[in-house]
């Protein structure tokens, strides 16, 4: 059972759990959940006894549809505007010009280029590989097998404030769960739902949840910048909730049975006020309140791409949306119209084949996070194009390695 992995998305409204067996380039999916999330708002552990339960049972749903007990090692996806992204480069020399460039070459490189000074209470949670350089030559993927001199590594550091991290581990500990490596959410969410081609295009993925509102912008095939908004679907539902003077749990049904972006839609929904009044409530009334925020949430992607030079009108690939709040009706002909970009909704194909379609889109962080796992593994193998009698080799070098994540 050791090589199931498991990647946990932990959201401030559900908590997404996926088992999944990673065998070369595939990932079979063999376990799923969804349960909603207790003691987490905005990203960040506010009730630790409330975040573990929580975790528990999502783990308990998996085993149960899996039909045994797994190792207690998971991956968790995190993310709010804790995350700081740092660029930085190592370098390496070769012992002698003819040695080919092996992985414990790239790691001690990597190594390298994480020695930089970071502010204090700051932990790296994870390495974003940009491009290696071999003795000058720029845009190499992956160096292994190559020969050359001088071996750098260019990387994004990103790190996490080390108190949050400590809670975050704790409740997992909490549940008998140990924490085995993070993956930032809007990397994993742009791993599930991008395409390569969109990636190296430029595009710009967002992921609207519940409390936070997560941005990622590719090009030439890396991340360019992330960004966070604390607005998504719950500030939405208690708009509505003040506004037309009805319960949360109202105002959640009327959002996502009666709510629209669609000018032209109207229905109604009769609802119990807060006076426990029987009340008609139509789609142009919600529209009212759901606009302005949906407005607010393409405003900040706007003026994101505009802080990096990288305007809205030069991303060829668009948006592409995820997360729940992706899902209010009308809200990609929205946005497109607003923004005079493309935008089209993303989610992880590879579960399509288990989950209706609707579900998927809860679980892009998920998968994202296993994808991320099964990426990184191969890179330390024979991805790039290695000559085939070195092949057996480099298999005895990796050795070690393939235990990184088992
Ligand atoms: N059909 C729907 N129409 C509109 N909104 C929806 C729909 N389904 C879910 N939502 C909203 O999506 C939000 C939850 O999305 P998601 O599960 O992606 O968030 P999360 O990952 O828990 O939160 P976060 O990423 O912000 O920490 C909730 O606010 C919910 O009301
Ligand atoms: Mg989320």
């Amino acid at each position: 059972m050791s090589e199931i992995l498991v990647g946990i998305d932990l959201g401030s409204t559900k908590i997404a759990a996926l088992a999944g067996r990673i065998e070369g380039e595939r990932i079979e999916i063999l376990g799923f959940s969804l349960v909603p999330s207790q003691g987490i708002k905005y990203g960040n552990i506010v009730d630790i006894v409330g975040a573990s339960n929580s975790i528990a049972e999502a783990m308990k749903r998996i085993e149960k549809m899996i039909g045994t007990k797994l190792e207690q090692k998971v991956i968790v996806g995190i993310g709010n505007e804790q995350i700081m992204i740092t660029p930085s480069k190592g370098m390496v020399i070769m012992k002698n010009r003819d040695q080919e460039i092996n992985s414990q070459d790239v790691e001690r490189a990597i190594e390298a280029a994480k020695i930089i000074p970071l502010p204090p209470n700051r932990e790296i949670i994870y390495i974003i590989k940009r491009e290696f350089h071999v003795d000058g030559q720029n845009n190499i993927e992956n160096p292994i097998g190559l020969v050359g001199t001088r071996l750098e590594a260019d990387i994004l550091l990103v790190s996490y404030d080390n108190s949050q991290l400590k809670n975050i581990k704790n409740a997992f500990e909490r549940a008998n769960l140990e924490v085995e490596g993070f993956v930032p959410k809007e990397i994993a969410a742009s791993e599930a739902v991008l395409s390569s081609q969109e990636k190296k295009l430029g595009v710009a993925l967002v992921d609207i949840g519940g409390d936070l509102t997560t941005l990622a912008i590719y090009q030439d095939g890396y991340v360019l910048s992330t960004g966070v908004l604390r607005l998504g679907g719950e500030k939405i539902t208690r708009d509505l909730a003040v506004g037309l003077r009805i319960k949360t749990e109202e105002a959640e049904k009327v959002k996502k049975t009666i709510g629209t972006l669609k000018k032209d839609k109207e229905e109604v929904l009769e609802v119990i006020s807060l006076q426990e009044k029987k009340i008609k409530i139509s789609s142009s009334q919600v529209r009212e309140f759901l606009q302005p925020r949906v407005e607010e949430i393409l405003e900040f992607i706007e003026k994101k791409l505009r802080d990096l030079n990288y305007p809205l009108e030069l991303i060829p690939g668009g948006l592409v949306v995820t997360g729940g709040t992706s899902l209010l009706d009308g809200f990609v002909e929205f946005a497109s119209d607003y923004l005079k970009i493309p935008v089209r909704r993303g989610f992880p194909i590879e579960l399509l084949k288990y989950l209706p379609e609707k579900d998927a889109y809860f679980y892009s962080v998920a998968i994202g996070i296993l994808l991320r796992v099964k990426e990184d593994k191969l890179n330390l193998k024979e991805k790039h194009p290695v000559i085939k009698s070195l092949r057996e080799k480099i298999k005895k070098i990796f050795k070690p390695f393939k235990e990184m994540y088992i």
